[in-house]
């Protein structure tokens, strides 16, 4: 299964402290904990008598850190033996075999989360968590708005990222307007580094902060994972004030999903907390209906349970939908 070959954002890194965190990634549950900087990742089971790992806590020991397990006290290593089960509390004599451990999955932070793979494998262009420069350049602002818990596939969310056309009637007076709901979808170029989208043009009400009325803006796309996605605004001549803002998307398995949207600024003068107040509104909007979609899987490829049709203004989700069928991502389990 590809999926489980690619990165995937499981937590704010923030988020991730001195305890112990649950997550649930592709219906496969998690636990994500601390030792000093690094991040680890291991199956939410606990190898003894299958207990949840993620009950327990972190001790700091002369051996350095370890995870503890809520039920008989089991510790397992961080560092470079992480996952080893290093001290049974009830036999303290007892050495543990290699075979006693925790299942290890690859983390790493990324853009302000944590990003978890299960299974190496996929080929060079998906062996990175997504790049977004912006939001790792210190010349930039980077704000994390999120997590969102949505009842829905990470793909549903992709497309909606992708469309302008909704914009009119989801956001109207907010990122569009109902009497100008016209969409240029711009050229889209597919290959092995997934989509972009260059000119793609749909008409805002208040489209930066000193506009005056409406405007056309013209925004670029990246889709360079099967569940990410960058947009940028174009720079408008004589605006300083520059945007791009991603969304990782967390496929938690069975028809739900968890999203974060990072924003990248430059000079731009809002605070992050307005920042964060104008994505949840924009998001709140965008909920009920991506929700309501049936079904919640992309309904595409031979064995999909309907057919969707298809408008011109749905050019880059038809590419969106072949750039996941050429991956193979298997739909119906999302
Ligand atoms: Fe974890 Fe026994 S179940 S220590
Ligand atoms: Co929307």
């Amino acid at each position: 299964m590809l999926e489980k070959q690619l990165w995937h954002p499981v937590l704010d890194a923030h988020a991730l402290r001195d305890a112990p965190i649950a997550v649930t990634l592709l219906g496969e549950p998690l636990v994500l904990w601390r030792d000093h900087g690094a991040v680890h990742a291991w199956a939410d089971r606990c190898p003894h008598r299958g207990a949840r790992l993620s009950l327990g806590r972190v001790l700091t020991t002369v051996n350095g850190p370890r995870l503890e397990c809520p039920y008989h006290g089991w510790q397992f290593a961080g560092g470079a033996a992480a996952g080893q089960c290093q001290h049974v509390p009830a036999a303290p004599d007892f050495r543990p075999p290699a075979g006693h451990a925790a299942q290890v999955f690859e983390a790493c932070e990324r853009h302000g989360l944590v990003w978890v793979r299960l299974q190496a494998g996929a080929d060079a262009a998906l062996a990175e968590p997504p790049a977004f420069p912006e939001a790792d350049d210190p010349a930039w602002r980077r704000v994390v708005c999120g997590p969102y818990a949505v009842a829905t596939s990470a793909p549903r969310l992709v497309e909606n990222f992708l469309d302008l056309s909704h914009f009119g009637f989801v956001h109207e007076g907010w990122l569009g307007e109902r009497g100008h709901a016209q969409v240029q979808t711009g050229q889209v170029t597919e290959g092995a580094q997934g989509l972009r989208v260059v000119q793609a043009r749909a008409w805002q009400p208040r489209a930066y902060a000193e506009a005056e009325g409406g405007a056309w803006i013209d925004y670029t796309y990246a889709v360079p994972h099967p569940f990410a996605a960058v947009l940028r605004k174009e720079a408008r001549e004589g605006d300083p004030v520059r945007n791009a803002i991603a969304l990782f998307i967390r496929p938690d398995g069975d028809g739900a999903c968890t999203a974060w949207f990072v924003m990248a600024t430059h000079n731009d003068p809002a605070s992050a907390e307005s920042l964060v107040a104008f994505q949840d509104a924009v998001f709140a909007q965008d909920r009920p209906v991506v929700e309501s979609q049936q079904p919640k899987a992309l309904p595409i490829g031979r064995t999909a349970p309907v057919t969707e049709v298809h408008g011109p203004a749905d050019r880059v989700s038809s590419a969106y939908r072949r750039y996941l069928q050429r991956l193979g991502i298997a739909l119906g389990t999302l």
